[in-house]
């Protein structure tokens, strides 16, 4: 494999010419892929407004360097391997010539039905095949996909449609969860109540439970195929043309658009998986994410398809049929690599290991973590009992805005330290900083994590609001990319994730924003006003606390419960509901009206050894009252 470093000193010599010589080094890297034009410029570039132009005048599609690139030496090579729910159905291998006559002929569906280049694809659908066909299919022709995950309720889905005015929604009759079904058309045709922007929706048939298929929108995914050809020419897209759009949760308001391009997003995605996961031509890898999610965009779709790679996809769930199901998955498979997410190993590791001893489990060379931090217990349960202790487990940094992953180990070539992301890839830039945003230059400190200088696949924009962007990543801290994350480094240049310091929770590795669960729960009639807070829970990593203020007497609090889970349920979706709430008289506010939410986390967590000073609350004695109904005092 090109550009895949393989010992501790070609990684310091490669770093140290990615910093020295950035555009020499992109410029190289970027040189092993299909270009329709070759660039002008590597880099052009303001952290200012900002304005981020990577392979400038390059002109490209990405879906050529996934598919087209690898026909002649691996055509017949398994590109997508995919698992299914049910142990008992079979599972499916499409070879690289399979998904680029696939791509070519649903990208003829979507021409057909009036997309054009630059126009946004909403998929709301199920992990299954046809989900990674129809991305590569809108990034044929130039498209935007906005991939919303199958989980968000149908308020969410409407209101990432509006914002992007998406034209076509492409959806499935349902989907399958482990023994649950979800109507996925059901909240599909909820949410397009509310849709103006889109004319057509296809409908792909995965449950065959029935479905209301709406006269002149709605158009059934096999019926719309049958007509269209097979070979698309794939759209001459400029290196900075829009890729995608991927929703993600921030401090304040809305989820914000993240806006990826073409051709840095395509550098360093491949890039990246190809040292993070030391990938070799033979390998099968597995990432168990969700497409709906970045790192199923990065990790499952483009980086391995760029690379050339098998990528499995798994419909299903850890923990059906049974906590095994992974595992069997890996022997059944003779998986190589295995990315999965902390919450996961967890909740597996939660269950007992007579669900992994009957497996093998010696197909696997590489273990990789991502999505939130991970303990040192579930690192060395993970490293033990899946690894056998010969496998690397790569702790990867990343975030939806930085488009692949940052801080890393490389497996066999740099040290693991657990609980530790530890070294940038080349080309990345971490430092931290002070709170006033001075740069910490020793090391053995912790500080604020931000980025000093670009990479290739960086947010763009957010979308249809570029000050936002400039408000929330760029102007903390003078010509830095600030993360939201706090870290620590230690005496040997390791990163320690240490996790957020904004108004963001961390649930399951999902992000949401608490002003965003607080929004939902006010919707309910019986709330005057609420204050969330995430604290420490051991599976989830960090579990969601409300505080809420009700309009009456709470008389039936199971009840009352109930109701509140339904509404964030019917807002954003299940993986947003509350795991504890407590009904309370009033919330710690200064005399400005901001909520202490320090005080609140603190009793979340169950510490209320130092509350500080609470005199300077408005009403200091809530704070009791708030205890005592904790169970605190
Ligand atoms: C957190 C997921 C510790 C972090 C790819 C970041 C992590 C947020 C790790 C981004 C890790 C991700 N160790 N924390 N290895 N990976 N995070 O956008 O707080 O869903 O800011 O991207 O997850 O989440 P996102």
């Amino acid at each position: 494999m090109e550009h895949q470093i393989k010992s501790f000193d070609e990684y310091l010599e490669t770093y140290k010419k990615s910093v020295e010589d950035p555009e020499g080094f992109w410029g190289e890297i970027a040189s092993s892929f299909q270009w329709k034009k070759k660039w002008d410029k590597v880099l052009d570039w303001n952290f200012s407004e900002p304005n981020i132009n990577w392979f400038v005048g390059g002109k490209l599609n990405i879906t050529e360097n996934c598919l087209d690139r690898h026909l002649q030496t691996r055509g017949d090579k398994v590109a997508i391997l995919w698992e299914p729910n049910d142990p008992k159905e079979s599972s499916i291998s499409i070879t690289y010539k399979e998904l680029h006559a696939r791509v070519s002929k649903f990208a003829n569906v979507l021409k057909s039905y009036g997309v054009e280049k630059g126009d946004r694809v909403c998929l709301y659908m199920p992990m299954v095949p046809e989900l990674a066909i129809a991305v590569l299919a809108t990034a044929r022709i130039g498209a935007i996909h906005s991939v919303v995950f199958a989980g968000f309720s149908a308020n969410s889905l409407a209101d990432r449609i509006n914002d992007s005015s998406c034209k076509i929604l492409l959806t499935a009759d349902g989907s399958y969860r482990g023994s649950k079904q979800i109507d996925l058309k059901a909240i599909a045709d909820e949410a397009l109540a509310t849709c103006p922007s889109i004319e057509k929706s296809i409908v792909l048939k995965r449950t065959g439970n029935a479905v209301e298929m709406k006269d002149g929108r709605d158009v059934w995914w096999s019926d719309s195929l049958a007509s269209a050809a097979a070979d698309c020419l794939a759209t001459e897209m400029d290196s900075e043309d829009e890729l995608f759009i991927l929703y993600t949760s921030g401090s304040t308001g809305k989820p914000k658009g993240v806006v990826h391009t073409c051709g840095g997003y395509m550098v360093y995605t491949a890039y990246s998986f190809s040292n993070v996961f030391q990938y070799q031509e033979e390998d099968i890898y597995w990432c168990t994410a969700d497409i709906g999610w970045i790192t199923g965009h990065s990790y499952i779709i483009y980086g391995p398809l760029l690379a050339g790679a098998t990528t499995m996809m798994f419909e299903g769930v850890p923990t059906w049929p049974d906590a095994g199901r992974f595992w069997e998955i890996c022997d059944k498979h003779k998986v190589n690599q295995f990315y999965t997410a902390p919450t996961a190993i967890r909740a597996l590791m939660a269950k007992g290991l007579e669900f992994v001893s009957p497996y093998k489990l010696d197909s696997i060379k590489v273990l990789g973590s991502v999505g939130e931090p991970i303990n040192e217990e579930a690192w060395q349960w993970y490293h033990k009992h899946i690894g056998k202790e010969k496998c690397p487990v790569v702790d990867t940094w990343w975030q939806t805005e930085t488009g692949g992953i940052m801080i890393s180990a490389i497996p066999n070539v740099t040290k693991l330290k657990p609980t530790y992301a530890s070294l940038p890839l080349p080309g990345i830039q971490p430092c931290l900083v002070d709170k006033e945003g001075v740069k910490i230059m020793e090391n053995d400190r912790e500080g604020l994590l931000c980025v000093e200088f670009p990479w290739p696949s960086m947010i763009r924009t957010t979308y249809g609001d570029h000050q936002r962007c400039k408000n929330v990543y760029f102007s903390s801290f003078e010509n830095m990319y600030f993360t939201g994350d706090g870290a620590r480094r230690d005496e040997n240049g390791f990163y320690r994730i240490i996790g957020r310091v904004d108004d963001v929770i961390n649930v399951s590795g999902h992000r949401m924003g608490t002003a965003e669960v607080e929004n939902a729960i006010n919707q309910h009639s019986a709330v005057v006003e609420s204050a969330v807070v995430g604290y420490p829970h051991d599976i989830k990593g960090q579990g969601i606390y409300a505080y809420i203020i009700a309009s009456g007497d709470v008389t039936d609090l199971a009840a009352f419960e109930k109701e509140i889970k339904a509404t964030v349920n019917k807002e954003i979706g299940p993986i947003a509901k509350p795991d504890k709430i407590q009904v309370v008289p009033g919330l710690p506010k200064t005399r400005s009206g901001k909520i202490m939410r320090r005080i609140l986390r603190k009793i979340a967590s169950k510490d209320v050894s130092n509350l500080g000073d609470v005199s300077t609350l408005l009403d200091p004695g809530v704070v009791e009252i708030i205890k005592k109904g904790a169970g605190l005092a």
